[in-house]
């Protein structure tokens, strides 16, 4: 089994995401201790925008088909992702092969994989909220990987960070407790 850890925050050791992230690398080796972890770092090792030069490059994308498990760690940056792992997904969606068009419309070809988002925002974004019509980062992510055929997706998520340490801390021990609890 090969497992890709992405990053994209940029708090280093501070960082929600990539604390819940570990988390769940952690409980993927308990699974599968014979796993091999591969890493890609966007705040460390930015990809910068993508450029017309990039288009005829699969190898971003080749990394990702490569894994059978994809853990990804998105902070919400106003009410979006990180441009850094925009950065990387723009380099993931190629026609012909993460997906493609037919007489049936769009198809993806990156199913038959795990991908497991770990997710932090200051507020909160439930459907029971004001603000849930601007999340535009988890329901991207996920309308983006459908896109691609990925449809065992899990989102391993800490929400309220910004409303104090109590609540960080409470928010961090959930997600951490959900990340111990990933079935496979
Ligand atoms: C540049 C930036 C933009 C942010 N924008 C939002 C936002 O729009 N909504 C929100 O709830 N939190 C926002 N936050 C708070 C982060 O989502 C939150 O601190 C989260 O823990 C960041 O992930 P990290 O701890 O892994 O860095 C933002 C933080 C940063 C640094």
């Amino acid at each position: 089994m090969i497992i890709l850890h992405v990053d994209s925050s940029i708090t280093a050791e501070n960082s929600v995401t990539r604390s819940i992230g570990e988390a769940a690398i952690a409980r993927l080796r308990t699974l599968h201790p014979d796993a091999e972890v591969r890493r890609r770092d966007l705040a460390s090792d930015p990809l910068g925008h993508v450029t017309l030069g990039d288009l005829g490059d699969a190898s971003i994308a080749e990394e990702f088909l490569s894994a059978d498990v994809i853990v990804v760690g998105a902070p919400m940056y106003n009410f979006s992702i990180p441009s850094n792992l925009k950065a990387w997904m723009d380099r993931l969606a190629i026609a012909g092969i993460t997906f493609r068009y037919s007489d049936k419309g769009a198809e993806g070809l990156a199913g038959g994989r795990k991908l497991i988002i770990a997710s932090a925002r200051g507020g909160f974004y439930g459907s029971d909220t004001r603000q849930a019509w601007l999340d535009h980062q988890e329901t991207y992510l996920r309308g983006f990987f459908e896109f691609l055929g990925v449809t065992d997706i899990a989102f391993v998520r800490a929400e309220g960070i910004a409303m104090g340490p109590d609540a960080r801390a409470k928010a961090l021990e959930d997600a951490k407790t959900q990340a111990a609890a990933i079935a496979a």
